[in-house]
């Protein structure tokens, strides 16, 4: 996720091992060949072979509207070692949509096939290209030759948000319609959207039809979402949660601002809340604090 999930939060989740993949935050491809440098910052795990330490594979996800460039950055994002491709038709962001990128792509089933195919000619066959799509810009029209579209083009598998870009994120998530388009493409779908709780992933898993699923916001809500759904554990105590906290300001963050963490932190208590009461409250004590050190003093005297 976007300004959201990087590497200390990804190596954080995937901890237990209970994630088959994690996906990188989105990477802009214009028109040109970005530098391998870039991708590091945005995956340092491709250092040690992408995967988090608990071994869990991080592909890199491209998002952008030239098939050429996706093709020739994906190429690149092979060459220093990305384990999986993963295209980008689903982000609902104007600044993005405005520029052909994420989920305006969608309106042009064709324009979607080309970047896929022109992906999947780029790499080699061993290197899964998966794919992640909303059900449609507008509405849901297109939604089933959008996903015959990206399997013709060779995708290995894709993730399909419920929902259109113009729905956003307002609840419910479509998972009937996950099934509509499970029901006439081969490659494995993979459900997405408004997975809270492990009674929402197995009505999901029945309404889609889909063995597997693919969790944003609820992993942040709920650290140990995924041990909560696979292995049926009890939710992570609000202690055990703030360990966690401490553990990602810890976390080396290269080239980046004093105020990154921080605000981060207090990003990752809008998600905890929706679990946590005591989040709100921490939020409360530290909102003032542009230090990380000090929202970590808090931590550690009230709830460690
Ligand atoms: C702040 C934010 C950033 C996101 N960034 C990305 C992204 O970079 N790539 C992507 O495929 N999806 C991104 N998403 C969408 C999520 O992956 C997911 O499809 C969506 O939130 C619905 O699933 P959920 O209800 O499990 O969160 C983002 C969502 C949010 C809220």
């Amino acid at each position: 996720m976007e300004g959201v999930i990087d590497f200390a939060m990804r190596e954080i989740l995937t901890e237990s091992g209970s994630y088959d993949h994690a996906v990188t935050e989105f990477i802009r491809v214009n028109d040109h060949l970005l530098s391998k440098s870039s991708f590091h910052k945005y995956s340092p795990e491709l250092l040690k072979g992408g995967q988090t330490k608990s071994g869990t594979s991080v592909y890199i996800q491209l998002l952008g509207q030239h098939k050429d460039w996706m093709a020739e950055n994906a190429y690149r994002a092979w060459e220093v070692g990305a384990p999986g491709i993963d295209l980008n038709f689903g982000c609902p962001a104007r600044t993005v949509n405005n520029h052909k990128g994420g989920s305006i792509l969608l309106r042009e089933p064709d324009v979607v096939h080309g970047i896929v195919k022109a992906v999947r000619q780029a790499v080699p066959d061993a290197i899964p290209v998966t794919v992640k799509m909303r059900l449609g810009y507008e509405d849901k029209t297109l939604a089933i030759e959008n996903a015959l579209a990206i399997e013709e083009a060779g995708a290995s598998s894709l993730a399909v948000h419920a929902r259109t870009k113009l729905e956003g994120y307002k609840p419910p998530a479509h998972w009937h319609w996950i099934a509509k388009i499970a029901k006439r493409v081969k490659i494995p779908i993979i459900a997405n959207g408004d997975i809270w709780c492990r009674e929402d992933a197995f009505k999901c898993v029945q309404a889609s039809g889909c063995q597997d699923i693919m969790i944003g916001r609820g992993g942040l809500s709920l650290p140990n979402l995924a041990d909560v759904i696979s292995k049926d554990e009890k939710p992570l105590s609000w202690q055990n949660a703030c360990a966690l906290i401490v553990k990602f300001a810890g976390a080396r963050r290269d080239g980046k601002n004093a105020n990154f963490v921080p605000n981060r932190i207090k990003q990752w208590l809008s998600y905890l809340k929706r679990e946590y009461p005591e989040a709100e409250d921490l939020f409360g004590q530290i909102k003032k604090f542009r230090d990380q050190d000090k929202m970590i003093t808090v931590i550690n005297r009230n709830y460690l």
